[in-house]
């Protein structure tokens, strides 16, 4: 079974279902997570998928059918992950900056919630008391991630409560005799360098002594995956090695086996996507070449976004002459694709496929310039399934109200 999507079933989806179109390769997921769970083989350790990269109903029932479980950003991923077949037991809740009634459907569902402020925490304190178990989102302080707006750890983020703080978490713990089963660092996403893991983990291993129903060590998402063929990701078996032996560290210490969790999205469903366009202009000017396909960031943002690369082919031409090219959305604002990048000679009405789109991808798409979003089709047993529409003028029109 090839895990990748050749040229010639992407062009057969792109004649079935039209374009843009995003493909997402299910047994490649499945491949991904078989590489964490055998790389961290006799490592005690869950996986999380953190579905904000991608949460189409029927990628969510394979994930769960594969045995992952599943990491929710908001209240809504919670509902979807439970729609889609996951028992609570499966299901982490790591909120950021909610109201307290987001908490509450958490707590009511059943699922894990990592909390990350003390105001929350000390509702949770007044709601719950020690009625049920909650994890701590905390800062670390620590720069990690491929740029700085997907840094999370650092000391001006938003995110987790900062390890300056932990007298007030202790004082919250003792008012309202919180059971704390769970720390929880994520620093950010496309962290390559495996210490920064360790750095966390020997940061939860001084905090030990405080929290006496401390039983999963989170260190959250964030392995880098290769968006360019130099590019290398995270050292997953190297991850491994390092994790089991500080896990081993802190049973020596403390008497106690703990359990790591890990909430990938990126690792998970990066690879599995490409998103199908089509070429509606070739436009020569004296200093650029441009190629203007039917898309935007209406429907993938991160190269305008995050100036992330994301390796572009012409998959109608692919012995084409190399030339270098501007490639660029229909929205009616700046929306590169690329910048100066060679690809093989691109004529209008050729079919460009846009590597490495299943995160982040679909999910960050809107309905900018009133343009409809993609379809989304999942590859999987050798077949083409579509598991989503293209939008039409009435799912633009859904929600608005006409005035008279
Ligand atoms: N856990 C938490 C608490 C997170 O906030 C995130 C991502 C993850 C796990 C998963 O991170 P990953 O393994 O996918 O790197 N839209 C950006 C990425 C933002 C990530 C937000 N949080 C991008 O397209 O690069």
């Amino acid at each position: 079974m090839s895990l990748t999507i050749s040229n010639e079933q992407l062009q057969a989806a792109a004649t079935q279902y039209g374009t843009p179109l995003y493909v997402y390769h299910a047994e490649k997921i499945t491949a991904q997570h078989q590489q964490l769970q055998k790389a961290f083989e006799g490592v005690y350790t869950r996986f999380f998928y953190a579905c904000k990269a991608l949460t189409n109903i029927s990628v969510l029932k394979h994930i769960q059918s594969i045995g992952c479980n599943i990491d929710c950003s908001s209240i809504n991923e919670v509902y979807l992950a439970l729609k889609a077949g996951f028992n609570p037991e499966q299901i982490l809740y790591t909120s950021n900056g909610i109201a307290f009634e987001e908490i509450i459907a958490a707590v009511e569902a059943g699922v894990s919630v990592n909390i990350d402020s003390l105001s929350n925490l000390e509702k949770f304190g007044k709601a719950y008391g020690s009625r049920y178990p909650v994890g701590i989102r905390l800062r670390p302080n620590i720069m990690a991630g491929g740029n700085l707006k997907i840094s999370t750890g650092h000391n001006g983020s938003k995110f987790g409560i900062p390890l300056e703080q932990l007298d007030d978490i202790l004082s919250l713990k003792n008012q309202y005799q919180l059971r704390i089963n769970c720390l929880h660092v994520h620093t950010g996403s496309e962290i390559k360098d495996v210490d920064v893991f360790i750095k966390v983990a020997d940061i939860f291993f001084d905090l030990v002594p405080h929290f006496q129903d401390l039983q999963v060590l989170d260190m959250g998402g964030g392995f880098k995956v290769p968006y360019q063929s130099n590019e290398k990701g995270t050292d997953i078996p190297l991850l491994a090695k390092k994790v089991g032996e500080v896990l081993n560290k802190f049973e020596t210490t403390y008497g106690k086996k703990f359990q790591v969790w890990f909430e990938p999205g990126k690792y998970l469903v990066s690879e599995c996507g490409y998103l199908i366009t089509s070429v509606n202009v070739i436009k020569e000017t004296p200093s650029v070449l441009f190629a203007g396909i039917n898309s935007g960031f209406n429907h993938l943002i991160r190269p305008m976004f995050y100036e992330a690369y994301h390796h572009i082919r012409n998959i109608s031409n692919p012995n084409g002459p190399i030339k270098n090219y501007a490639v660029t959305g229909n929205i009616c604002e700046t929306d590169n694709f690329a910048w100066d990048r060679p690809i093989n000679e691109i004529r209008e009405n050729d079919l460009l496929v846009i590597d490495n789109a299943g995160a982040y991808g679909f999910e960050m798409g809107s309905n900018y310039n009133s343009r409809f979003l993609p379809a989304q089709v999942l590859y999987k047993e050798g077949q083409m399934r579509l598991i989503r529409k293209r939008d039409t003028m009435e799912d633009i029109l859904k929600n608005q109200i006409e005035l008279n």
